[in-house]
């Protein structure tokens, strides 16, 4: 995370002596001072001309988004990277489990790029495979694996992914969790139940308000506790093992702003991701993906008025985008996503001026066999009824 109240340099890059002469870094990474990084992202992308693709995460910084040919939120740019077979390349601007997916719903020949490998995801490093592997063995030894179906949301890396292929489970993006949890209940029947990865949040939120389960339903594995911290019978009578991930960004929303918003801003609409916590969601008028988010406020009268819960650049976005509507944030605190915002104009230029020079930088491959089990679980989502 990263907050306005450290100094400015945290926000962009980091200083380097390169920078303040505009010099390229070591490594060739272009200096955030270069007045000139637009007009050479404009002719990098010009050069490649339909030899790439580029794509931008609704979380992404301005600056980059302006070089995106779509923009997206994780469900809809897997299905945008997966419908453009004519791409050589397809460079990435979110983090790095998205570039992943990427890679695995694309064809061999074509290459995924992520500008800045350090673009990671805190919540998918909380599910490791030998973690999820570990639970996985004490379900069974509890007799319970054949009635749990494992779902897992975007944000996990691709082993994770792979692992719910091969045990008959699904992927899941905020968009679809409601259609996947449906379908995973009706491959266990009435008494089955779904081991969640790795958001509790996401899972919890969809299970009660959308499946109608209740919050008792629901237990959390810790995977740094034995037996997950959970008793025989709590794993026995739960329906939705939850297992013990968050984002750390959408965690900082809390219900308190939520009451201080509403009783400040008269007629306020909360409008929150399902990554924030039970609390705010259930305090909230409206909840969903990013796409989601970006289409309500489209939607919404001029005059009307908003607290976003969701992460800073797209909430900036939107309230530029719509000036005739009072678009805050649901946080007293300014914080990105840190991962996301590793992005910036200068690796975007110098991973686009690498492919222009025939030279493809931070090249994402996923091993054929863990491609070929996550492709499975990948494929159950994008086949799920009314799934947009
Ligand atoms: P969306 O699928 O809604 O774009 O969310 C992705 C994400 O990382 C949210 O933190
Ligand atoms: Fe991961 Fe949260 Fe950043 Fe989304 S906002 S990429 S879940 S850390």
């Amino acid at each position: 995370m990263t907050t306005t109240d450290l100094p400015l340099l945290v926000l962009g890059r980091g200083a380097d002596p390169g920078s303040e002469r505009g010099v390229d870094c070591p490594g060739g990474l272009p200096a955030a001072s270069d007045p000139g990084l637009v007009a050479r992202a404009e002719a990098a992308k010009a050069a490649l001309g339909e030899r790439v693709f580029v794509l931008g995460h609704h979380y992404q910084r301005d600056e980059v988004i302006a070089f995106a040919d779509v923009t997206g939120d994780s469900f809809k740019l897997a299905r945008d990277a997966a419908a453009r077979p004519e791409a050589e390349y397809i460079v990435f601007c979110g983090v790095h489990f998205m570039a992943e997916s990427a890679d695995i719903l694309t064809a061999p020949n074509q290459k995924v790029v992520l500008p800045d490998l350090a673009a990671g995801c805190s919540m998918a490093d909380m599910a490791r495979l030998t973690q999820v592997e570990d639970a996985w063995d004490a379900l069974s030894d509890a007799g319970l694996a054949d009635s749990v179906v494992p779902v897992t949301y975007m944000n996990s890396s691709a082993d994770i992914k792979a692992f719910c292929g091969r045990n008959g489970g699904a992927v899941c993006t905020s968009s679809n969790a409601q259609a996947a949890l449906e379908w995973a209940f009706e491959q266990t029947g009435t008494s089955g139940k779904v081991l969640f990865l790795p958001d509790q949040h996401l899972g919890r939120n969809t299970a009660v308000l959308k499946l109608g389960l209740s919050i008792d339903d629901c237990v959390v594995w810790n995977p740094h506790l034995p037996n997950g911290g959970l008793s025989a019978a709590e794993l026995r009578d739960a329906r939705m093992i939850l297992w013990k991930g968050h984002c750390s960004v959408h965690g900082r929303f809390s219900a308190d702003v939520v009451d201080e918003l509403r009783a400040r801003i008269r007629g306020v609409n909360i409008l929150v991701h399902p990554e924030c916590t039970h609390e705010v969601v259930t305090k909230a008028d409206y909840v969903g993906s990013t796409e989601y988010i970006i289409k309500t406020i489209e939607a919404a009268p001029s005059g009307s008025a908003w607290a976003i819960g969701t992460e800073l650049n797209l909430v900036q976005r939107l309230a530029d985008a719509h000036p005739d509507k009072d678009i805050v944030f649901l946080d007293r605190t300014v914080c990105y996503c840190s991962t996301m915002n590793r992005i910036d104009l200068p690796h975007f230029v110098w991973a686009m001026e690498n492919l222009a020079t025939g030279n493809p930088v931070n090249v994402i491959e996923v091993d054929p066999e863990t491609e070929k089990q996550a492709q499975v679980a990948l494929q159950r989502m994008l086949d799920l009824p009314g799934v947009r």
